[in-house]
């Protein structure tokens, strides 16, 4: 079989490397570790199966186009990704289809939405309605930062048209798990949990990332919660795209807090979260390329197994992130990194410079996954990994898994 992966993050790379244990490869526009990376667009590839990485082409209807021209996409259509393009949209979703999650209001006049502020208690959680890179949701227990935060959405000044629309929530407290699940359009079928890490900060501090790590298996989750889960989020989403006449076909990812009332809805994204891709696709032992074709074709027929091994990644990020970055520095190490047990470097934000050097290019630059018979094994192999690479300006979290392992 033949997938052409579209996309150029660690996400896709990621799934080039796992596909690529069962199928031929191409991604476009890949990235320098991505070794069959084409320039080509989607359309000109000639492939079995299309699967669409990010969440940008999914919200501006590429799943859509590919398939109006017969090729076999896994990946929602717009309709679908709408889900992820507007937060409000997903907040109603969720409501509509009786899918747990914390209370919102949605605004685009600045007084209101200064007047809720002052009118309500802290923590304050102010999101982005449209795409912000992750980087969209602020979580303070400052009256004055959540005002100025509103303040600066609204205006187009921090994500552009992405936050002249914003969903203020009540804070949910509780650990958050990420739980992303195979769909085909009728059934959901969950993967093996995964923790992310999304500030940019040890101790969970400072600004929301993209992810700065993650790892998987998660010890507190077991059958119990996955159950629930997979009734509440996975099936009553499925069964709400169904009554909506959406048929959804791609990773459904369900963000959760899991309270003391129970787990509670923080997002759900359309496509594979990224760092968790990194740690639970390595441990898939089912073929990926095989559930992938199957769920397109809108039929999964085998279960998703995963390996006992853990697996846990560290992303190396830009000086500045996740504001704005250098790029062009020069990358050492990668090879070096590998050559430790259980360790792979998946690129993020990588380039090759003019010169044939391998530089960074943009605020995540890649992400050292280490897989080893247990969360600590895997932790010691991933930092052991990370301590072979440098950059100019290189930050990275010292406390991923630190607390399971
Ligand atoms: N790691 C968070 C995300 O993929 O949205």
């Amino acid at each position: 079989m033949r997938v052409c992966v579209v996309g150029g993050g660690a996400r896709e790379h990621v799934l080039a490397h796992v596909l690529g244990r069962t199928a031929e490869v191409v991604a476009t526009p890949g990235n320098p570790g991505i070794a069959n990376s084409v320039s080509s667009a989607p359309e000109d590839v000639d492939v079995d199966l299309y699967v669409i990485g990010p969440e940008a082409p999914l919200v501006a209807g590429l799943a859509d186009r590919l398939r109006a021209q017969g090729r076999v996409v896994f990946g929602p259509g717009a309709d679908g990704a709408h889900l992820e393009g507007s937060k409000a949209w997903m907040k109603e979703f969720a409501s509509r289809h009786g899918i747990p999650t914390a209370a919102h209001r949605v605004f685009t006049e600045l007084d209101l939405a200064v007047a809720a502020v002052q009118d309500s208690t802290g923590p304050w959680v102010i999101k982005t309605d449209g795409l912000a890179a992750g980087k969209g949701v602020f979580v303070t227990d400052s009256r004055d930062e959540a005002v100025s935060d509103v303040r600066a959405k609204l205006a187009g000044e921090s994500f552009g048209e992405a936050g002249r629309r914003i969903v203020i929530e009540q804070y949910l407290d509780g650990p958050e798990i990420s739980v992303l699940a195979i769909c085909d359009g009728s059934r959901a079928v969950p993967l093996a949990a995964a923790q992310d890490y999304k500030r940019i900060g040890d101790g969970d501090t400072g600004p929301n990332t993209g992810g700065m790590g993650a790892y998987s298996p998660v010890p507190f989750v077991g059958k119990d919660v996955l159950d629930e889960v997979e009734e509440k989020f996975l099936r009553r989403a499925m069964a709400g795209f169904a009554s909506e006449g959406i048929d959804y076909r791609g990773v459904l990812y369900a963000g959760l807090a899991l309270t003391s009332d129970g787990p509670r809805l923080v997002e759900f994204n359309v496509r594979f979260g990224d760092p968790e891709a990194e740690v639970v696709l390595p441990r898939l032992e089912t073929d990926l390329a095989g559930l992938l074709l199957q769920a397109a074709n809108g039929r999964i027929e085998d279960e998703p197994r995963f390996v006992e091994d853990a697996a846990v990644i560290v992303i190396a990020a830009s000086e500045g992130y996740p504001g704005p970055t250098e790029t062009g520095r020069e990358i050492r190490g990668i090879e070096r990194a590998e050559s430790v047990e259980g360790v792979t470097v998946f690129h993020a934000g990588t380039a090759v410079s003019p010169d044939g050097e391998l530089v960074t290019d943009g605020g995540r630059v890649l992400g050292v996954t280490g897989m080893g018979t247990d969360l600590k094994q895997a932790r010691e192999r991933a930092y052991e990994g990370m301590a072979h690479i440098s950059f100019e300006g290189m930050q990275y979290r010292r406390d991923i898994a630190g607390t399971q392992a």
